[in-house]
């Protein structure tokens, strides 16, 4: 058993009640790999940004969790050397789908675990997710669950159609599992297709997709039931058009890519909306800048020299996204 306290991370706990208060939310970045992570902590460092590093269960799979939750230790180390005094860094399971691998997190360090029942009935949810809270909660670590389904395919995160969170559930879901924060449905979705061309208008000027507006109205009502509850939004992207173009002029293919526009998300931060996830973003950051090495010097073979541009590029887009869009920059002195 390792608290994470003793690595120097931080459960969600304060943040989100700051977050809250302070009308922005804190961003939760997925990693995989080295440059991720050494991007994510200086963008943060240098913002002075309080941060979730989140790790999948791919993600446990294809790093090794050992070597994650080290990565994890490590960065904390990091903030510090470059200057980030008291770093608010928070390790957290996205997605864990069993109590055994939520568990396994929480002995292993983790500070926050995320457990998505979203797909089971509801009272096999509301179980599930009270169990792992009952055993999280003894070692100070928060617990994210879930209520609603999202739409979208992503390799161990996949449903075909969405299933808006009802407000009249929330409280009592709440109430009877104890979890901390509420993942909500309200038409976000996992991946670089948020929308099909058939769900979007088309501006007449560029000819590029417009996604339909996200259901603040059902956000509001949530609101409304549990004020002050910390809700968490998944499937955040916004599918930069810049990053698309640089893909798709390379030889890349990746028609009608779609996200979630910014001003959208810039106005959940402003609510009780305290996480905001964001994956696909930076996974087409590291692509785009890539294929643009390989276009312009096909004869390149130091993974230094593409890796390297990947993670500048990654880090222009986090630091964007926590100055312009989640507002988190400065929360963390
Ligand atoms: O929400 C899911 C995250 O984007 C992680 O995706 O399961 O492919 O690692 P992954
Ligand atoms: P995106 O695919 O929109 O980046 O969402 C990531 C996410 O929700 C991770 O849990
Ligand atoms: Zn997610």
């Amino acid at each position: 058993m390792v608290s994470y306290k003793e690595l120097g991370l931080v459960n969600t706990r304060e943040m989100f009640a700051k977050a809250i208060k302070g009308g922005y939310a804190i961003p939760a970045f997925n990693f995989n790999n080295m440059e991720q992570l050494q991007a994510i902590i200086k963008a943060s460092a240098e913002t002075k940004s309080p941060v979730i590093l989140q790790v999948s269960k791919g993600a446990r799979n294809y790093a090794n969790q050992t070597l994650l939750r080290y990565m994890a230790q490590g960065a904390v180390e990091y903030a510090k050397e470059l200057g980030w005094e008291h770093p608010q860094i928070c390790l957290h399971l996205d997605h864990g789908d069993s109590f055994e691998l939520c568990k396994s997190c929480v002995d292993f360090g983790f500070s926050s675990v995320m457990i998505d029942a979203s797909h089971l009935p509801y009272e096999e949810n509301i179980a599930l997710t009270k169990k792992v809270v009952d055993y999280a909660h003894q070692y100070d670590v928060t617990v994210e669950a879930e209520l609603g389904v999202l739409a979208g395919v992503e390799d161990e995160v996949s449903s075909a159609v969405s299933h808006y969170t009802k407000p009249e559930e929330v409280v009592d879901f709440a109430t009877r599992t104890g979890c901390d924060s509420l993942a909500i449905s309200i038409g976000t979705s996992h991946g670089a297709y948020k929308f099909t061309p058939e769900q979007c208008t088309r501006d007449p000027k560029t000819g590029k997709l417009v996604p339909p507006p996200l259901a603040f109205d059902v956000l509001d009502a949530i609101m409304e039931q549990l004020p002050g509850f910390p809700i968490v939004l998944h499937g955040s992207s916004s599918v930069p058009q810049e990053y698309v173009d640089m893909i798709n002029s390379t030889g890349g293919k990746l028609p009608d890519a779609v996200g979630i526009p910014e001003e959208q998300l810039r106005k959940a931060a402003k609510s009780a909306v305290c996480k905001i996830n964001i994956d696909s973003d930076s996974r087409l950051a590291f692509t785009a800048a890539v294929r643009k090495v390989f276009a312009e010097k096909p004869g390149e073979f130091d993974p230094r020299k593409y890796c390297g541009p990947a993670r500048d590029l990654m880090e222009e887009l986090y630091k964007h996204k926590i100055i312009n869009v989640l507002g988190s920059n400065g929360k963390a002195e």
